[in-house]
């Protein structure tokens, strides 16, 4: 018996048995139970994964006790202020910050990768204009592999990169593809003279009628500071519900797009990315502070499924330091754009009532990154059915890059929990007449 192991005694058999501590570089140390069900002859049961590390990982770490969050080991306030979407998401493909060389390749070779087959184009067509921008997201990104078959060998390295590389790159183009399939308007392709963030703007919004981006490549710098901004802070986030997925998905050796496919739709849930446009359609069903003590009450009323969006979390038992920033930056967008549309000033009274309140208090409820984040896109013109979307867009880096680490990590096994059965016992066929 020894520091680094615990020791599991089953009373019904008297049988004990010790099983090593893995310990990480920082945070809770893990019991590997592998060998669990043959020493002991049990499973663990953790239904919501509450207390269960489904692997290692070198890319993201959350203490949610005090709200930190580091990408690569950088703190995310940090990256926040100085850094780009496109420079984390080097960070979190490749584990270093870039250097200036590194950084103009990476953004060179995501420009280069940037459209999306003509052939691909056309499925849009086969969704009814009103389709949720998600189905189009999920449908579209899986069909990535049916154009790339030729790089598919997931034991090559530079198979996987360029995989890698390809969805970043392609991600705004379809998204924007799918809002503009939505309003029937034309496709934007996207420019070599335009940066990440300035690209899915154009794409977005440029008409033929009227460019988006003027002749000197203007476009206003708080629009692209915010955008950066809200996709640094959706990047990545261990192995929450989707990324999981992702996990999940590449463990049995599907390729890339596939996996980020089955990605996609695990994040469409409001109970996870889905949270951010649920968020605006509570605010606008609530509309005025008067009525927040009435939501409040439904949030706490456990026969009413009513649930506060954009607060809780699994992870974060203090603030998360992503609702923190948005919010800071919610001041800043809407002194830029200001809207007569009372859905900050009720979103800031929501979250003063809540943070009062001693259900949430004593539940260590708080805010997090979906709660201000829509705001942020509707100020920026982005229609709420795209707000998951931006999501997708943002993830799509954490995604690759932990589907990177897990396929170049040796002797990967299929994923495969087992299960506590429920159901009959044994029983013999009844034929019809005897039923
Ligand atoms: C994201 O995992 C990640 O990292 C996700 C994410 C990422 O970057 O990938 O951070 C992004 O998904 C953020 C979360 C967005 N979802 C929402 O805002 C939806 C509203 N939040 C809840 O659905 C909930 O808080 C979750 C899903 C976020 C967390 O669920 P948990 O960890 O399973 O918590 P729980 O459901 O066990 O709640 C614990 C208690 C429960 O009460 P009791 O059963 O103990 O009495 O808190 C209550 C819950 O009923 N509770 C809430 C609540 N969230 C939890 N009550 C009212 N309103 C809420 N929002």
């Amino acid at each position: 018996m020894t520091k680094d192991t615990v020791t599991i005694t089953n009373n019904a058999t008297g049988e004990v048995a010790e099983f090593a501590l893995s310990r990480g570089t920082v945070g809770i140390p893990a019991v590997d139970i592998g060998t669990l069900n043959k020493e002991l002859g049990v499973f663990t049961f953790d239904p919501g994964f509450m207390s269960t590390a489904s692997c290692k990982s070198a890319i993201t770490y959350i203490d949610g006790d005090k709200g930190v969050l580091l990408y690569r080991g950088y703190p995310i306030e940090q990256l926040a202020a100085k850094s780009s979407f496109v420079e984390v998401a080097y960070l979190l493909m490749n584990g270093e910050l870039p250097t200036e060389f590194e950084l103009l390749s990476f953004k060179d070779e995501i420009r280069h990768h940037s459209m999306i087959h003509e052939a691909l184009r056309v499925f849009f067509n086969g969704f009814h204009y009103d389709a949720h921008p998600m189905s189009m997201m999920v449908g579209v990104m899986g069909s990535l592999s049916a154009f790339y078959h030729s790089e598919l060998d997931m034991n090559d390295p530079e198979h996987r990169r360029i995989s890698a590389m390809r969805m970043v790159a392609k991600v705004p183009t379809i998204a924007a593809a799918c809002y503009r399939h939505s309003v029937g308007w034309p496709f934007v392709y996207p420019r070599l003279d335009l940066g990440y963030c300035e690209n899915f703007m154009n794409m977005m919004f440029s008409l033929p009628s009227q460019k988006y981006v003027d002749k000197n490549n203007y476009i206003d710098p708080v629009t692209i500071k915010a955008l950066n901004l809200l996709f640094i802070l959706h990047a990545d986030h261990e192995q929450n519900a989707s990324t999981s997925t992702v996990r999940l998905a590449s463990s049995t050796g599907a390729n890339p797009y596939a996996c980020v496919a089955a990605g996609i739709s695990a994040l469409w849930g409001p109970a996870h990315g889905g949270a951010n446009e649920a968020v605006l359609a509570m605010l606008a069903e609530i509309g005025t502070v008067d009525r927040i003590p009435e939501f409040i009450a439904k949030a706490k009323d456990k026969n009413d499924p009513f649930r506060l969006m954009g607060f809780g979390h699994r992870v974060y038992k203090n603030f998360d330091p992503r609702a923190t920033i948005t919010r800071e930056t919610c001041h800043e967008v809407l002194a830029k754009f200001p809207s007569d549309d009372p859905l900050f000033e009720l979103a800031l009274a929501l979250e003063e009532y809540a943070l009062k309140d001693e259900y949430f208090i004593e539940k260590k409820l708080y805010p997090n990154v979906d709660f201000y984040s829509g705001i942020i896109y509707k100020a920026l013109k982005i229609p709420e059915d795209m707000f998951t979307v931006m999501f997708v867009i943002a993830r799509t880096a954490g995604w690759v890059s932990h589907w990177m680490e897990m396929m170049s990590e040796p002797g990967q096994r299929i994923g495969r929990p087992r299960q506590i059965y429920t159901g009959n016992d044994v029983r013999d066929y009844v034929v019809e007449s005897d039923r």
